[in-house]
């Protein structure tokens, strides 16, 4: 039968290939597991379409789409992050089940992620230190004056917004790796609580949380100055 144009568009032969065969799934729950990893894939790769992009807008200073298209990174962040909790509903034994057919394979190796992690510090920050720069401003202006600054200091809470929704995306795929292995079985690159928490220190547009501190610094400064405490940086 010929295919729809819905199926030739959309390549739902294919699309729908990419999964294993009933027959061949080592338990019920494996072509759930699966679906979410290749969901995940695609996502990423969206998210990655879209930074660039909006690094493409910012040298054409076209700000106004550059905050709707972080907007839309943040959305397409929040359905990766959520999507997690369909995994919740897997027994530890099916996971153990669907592992003896994964080999070594590992969530550290997933392209899309490496990518979400290289982009920040290569291609976006970069981008935005640009254009900050050719707006003679300071972090530390936009963050002592935002309503001053509205639309840059919208810029930098947008770039804050995809390192937020990438550490609680960390931090809710750590639970459920302790809900499925628990919290101390070591995986196959060491200990899952110690390798992933690393993770989530990090910080991926540094000087936009620096700049909190040196506000906040230079706030209690002033108000030791005045004789008031109000109990930071003691
Ligand atoms: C119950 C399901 C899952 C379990 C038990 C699990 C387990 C783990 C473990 C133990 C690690 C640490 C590295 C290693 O030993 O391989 C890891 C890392 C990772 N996993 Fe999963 N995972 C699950 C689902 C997912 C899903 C759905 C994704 C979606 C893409 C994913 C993506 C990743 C990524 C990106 C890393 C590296 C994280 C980082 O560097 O911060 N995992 N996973």
């Amino acid at each position: 039968m010929a295919l729809t144009d819905y199926e030739k568009y959309i390549r739902t032969e294919e699309l729908l290939a990419l999964q294993k065969p009933p027959a061949t799934l080592t338990c019920h729950d494996e072509l759930q597991f699966q679906i979410v990893h290749q969901a995940a894939e695609l996502w990423m790769k969206l998210v990655e379409h879209e930074l660039r992009f909006a690094c493409e807008l910012l040298a054409q200073e076209q700000v106004p789409r550059v905050l709707t298209t972080l907007g839309r990174v943040a959305r397409i962040q929040g359905v990766l992050l959520h999507q997690l909790d369909l995994l919740d509903t897997m027994s530890p034994a099916d996971y153990m089940t669907i592992r003896t057919g994964l080999g070594r394979g590992s969530g550290q190796e997933s392209p899309g992620f490496k990518t979400m992690l290289r982009l920040p510090g290569e291609v976006v920050w970069p981008a935005f230190a640009t254009y900050l720069e050719g707006t003679g401003r300071s972090l530390r202006e936009i963050y002592e004056h935002p309503h001053d600054h509205h639309q840059l200091f919208q810029l930098c809470e947008g770039l804050v917004e995809y390192d937020q929704q990438l550490q609680m995306w960390r931090y809710r795929h750590l639970m459920m790796v302790y809900r499925t292995i628990g919290t101390g079985t070591p995986s196959l690159k060491g200990k899952p609580s110690d390798l992933l928490a690393h993770g989530m220190k990090q910080r991926f547009f540094p000087k936009l949380w620096d700049v909190r501190d040196e506000v906040f610094a230079a706030w209690t400064a002033t108000m030791q100055q005045a004789g008031k405490d109000h109990g930071y940086h003691g």
